[in-house]
């Protein structure tokens, strides 16, 4: 165990089976937390997770659920708080990216990135806000994208569907004040499954676009997500903290 800032908190990780989230479900887990892991098909990865944590002595429960699909939410929600305890720390990580080339736009295609997306994060923001705020404590990190804040070729869903996350993000803010602290973070492009589809030429384009020249790491965002998480952001809500090598920078 790294440290003890996370002791006695219960954590709920969407899509933490694998990727980013899986690699804050054992950043959360090496500062105390206990973990639920939440995934949507990929048992065996969820199950890899929680091998990792367990063996790093640990506590985590696996909580299989579609994040688009309310009852699913409600039964997560409810087996994580029934198995660990009311839940303190959310993490919103899981989602879906898509390739639309503006002549192959599809409305399914775009309701699916939407749903899993926008109504995947909503869904369990609004599963365990009122309890948090009825316990006077929360933390929460929602995984959006540097999509939403900068163009790229072909992403007009996927970045419409992140932009949609900051605002949540940063909306809920004032209405949870002061008591719950929710943050959300826009990474640029890391090393995940997520992009092992994406053309060689096109994977270098980006990296040559970025200043610091090459993918991010999952644990990178990890390490922003627990900073966020935890009481070295005091005074911190309501913002979107961009982790993209540079690529992209606000004002
Ligand atoms: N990788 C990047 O370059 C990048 C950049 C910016 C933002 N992001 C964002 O970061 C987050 C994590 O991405 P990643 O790269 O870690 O992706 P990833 O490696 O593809 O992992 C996706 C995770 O989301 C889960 N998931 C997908 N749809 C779900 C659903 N409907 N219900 C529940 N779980 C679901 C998956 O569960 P299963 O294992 O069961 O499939 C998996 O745990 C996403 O929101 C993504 O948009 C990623």
């Amino acid at each position: 165990m790294v440290d003890a800032e996370f002791q006695g908190r219960v954590a709920l990780v969407t899509g933490g089976s694998r990727g980013i989230g899986r690699a804050i479900c054992e950043r959360l887990a090496s500062g105390g937390a206990r973990i639920a892991i939440n995934y949507q098909h990929n048992e065996d990865a969820a199950f890899a997770t929680l091998g990792a944590i367990n063996a790093a002595g640990s506590e985590a429960i696996m909580v299989q659920a579609n994040v688009a699909e309310p009852d699913q939410v409600t039964a997560m929600v409810e087996q994580t708080e029934r198995d660990l305890g009311t839940i303190d720390l959310l993490v919103t990580s899981a989602g879906i990216a898509k390739a639309e080339p503006p002549d192959q736009l599809d409305y399914a295609s775009f309701k699916q990135i939407m749903s899993v997306n926008v109504d995947g994060t909503y869904l369990p923001l609004v599963s365990v806000t009122k309890g948090m705020r009825a316990r006077r404590f929360g933390r929460i990190v929602c995984i959006a994208s540097i999509a939403a804040l900068r163009p790229r070729p072909a992403q007009a869903a996927y970045g419409a569907s992140k932009a949609a996350v900051i605002a949540f993000a940063r909306n809920l803010s004032e209405d949870l004040a002061p008591e719950v602290r929710i943050n959300s973070i826009a990474p640029g492009l890391i090393e995940t499954d997520m992009i092992q589809e994406m053309a060689p030429s096109q994977r270098q384009a980006m990296i040559d676009a970025t200043p610091m020249k090459r993918l991010g790491r999952a644990e990178e965002i990890a390490e922003l997500a627990a900073f966020l998480l935890s009481e070295r952001s005091s005074f911190t809500t309501g913002q979107c903290y961009i982790a993209s090598g540079g690529r992209v920078t606000l004002p």
